[in-house]
């Protein structure tokens, strides 16, 4: 694609951002489409937030993606919030509408696509989180819109799992936190979800054992990682070993950049080649650490 004066400018704030995969997935969507864009990295430490999200007006870029550690802290900075961007307390795609920037979650609805998409539908639903973080958050959140219950956030720092499901709670959704003691061992058997929304088992700690192994789980058992490198984790290994059906986390990565593509252009996302890119491309580079 050329560059021209004409070309409109996306990008990811985060730190790092390093890692992502969203530049190549968006910039190959972009050149699908013929469009006239292009999608770039942008680090960002945290104390330059403010000034970063002011330069999307004063750049006229078309919109952002915002990473770890953006998501909840940008919402201040915002002209106008979606309600379901909101209610998450996370925004991870703004869209400048002439210099109006508005933000929304499409970690929610991409990861609820992703499981849609598996053939799981969550209403009524018994769900169990692992982590208590940024995607915990958007995963809590778009099960309790989508009528799961219960919903356990099982984290390493009860603290962290409390005060989210606290801040949850505040917005209208009822969901229950815990560590990983016996309670948690306990809700497993009697739960249709369970989510890895935790760094375990994430390149490079492949090896790094899960609180939930395969003789934790059943048949019925819907595991779904959100760890999209490796494609198959430790735990997704152990939970199809164990008769559960899998789900790993590039579905949900590719579903909320094609929702943040579709935000940004007003069209329909080529969802198979985005997928494409980003399988082939965390192929490519476990085959060449091997
Ligand atoms: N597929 C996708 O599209 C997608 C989207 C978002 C995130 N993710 C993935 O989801 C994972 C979590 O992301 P995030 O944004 O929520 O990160 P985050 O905000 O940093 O939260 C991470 C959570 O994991 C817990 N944790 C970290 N290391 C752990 C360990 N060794 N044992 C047990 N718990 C541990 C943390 O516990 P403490 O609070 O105790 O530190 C925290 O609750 C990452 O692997 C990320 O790549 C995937």
């Amino acid at each position: 694609m050329m560059i021209s004066s004409t070309t409109k400018v996306f990008g990811l704030f985060g730190d790092p951002v390093i890692q992502s995969l969203s530049p190549l997935m968006q910039n190959t969507a972009f050149r699908m489409l013929q469009l006239d864009s292009i999608y770039l990295p942008f680090l960002v430490p945290r104390e330059s937030l403010s000034g970063a999200v002011n330069s999307i007006r004063a750049l006229n870029l078309g919109g952002v993606n915002l990473t770890i550690p953006h998501k909840e802290r940008v919402i201040p900075y915002l002209d106008q919030v979606d309600e379901q961007a909101g209610l998450i307390g996370a925004v991870n795609t703004i869209v400048n509408r002439d210099g109006a920037l508005c933000g929304y979650n499409t970690d929610a609805s991409g990861f609820l696509v992703s499981l849609k998409s598996a053939g799981f539908n969550p209403k009524g639903k018994r769900a169990v989180i692992m982590g208590a973080g940024g995607a915990a958050r958007a995963v809590a959140a778009a099960l309790a819109i989508n009528g799961a219950s219960p919903i356990h956030i099982c984290s390493r720092s009860e603290e962290r799992g409390k005060g989210l499901a606290q801040e949850l709670g505040r917005s209208g959704f009822t969901v229950a936190a815990g560590g990983y003691g016996r309670h948690f061992f306990e809700l497993l058997p009697k739960a249709d979800l369970l989510v890895n929304a935790t760094p375990v088992g994430s390149y490079p700690n492949q090896k790094e054992k899960p609180a939930a192994g395969g003789e934790h789980l059943h048949p019925g058992l819907l595991v779904c990682d959100l760890v999209y490198n490796p494609p198959q984790t430790r735990l997704l290994a152990e939970a199809a070993a164990a008769g559960c059906s899998v789900l790993n986390g590039v579905g949900m990565l590719v579903h909320q950049g094609a929702l943040a593509f579709q935000l940004w252009t007003g069209r329909k996302a080529p969802v198979d080649a985005m997928q494409r890119v980003v399988s082939d491309k965390i192929d490519n580079n476990n085959e060449r650490r091997r």
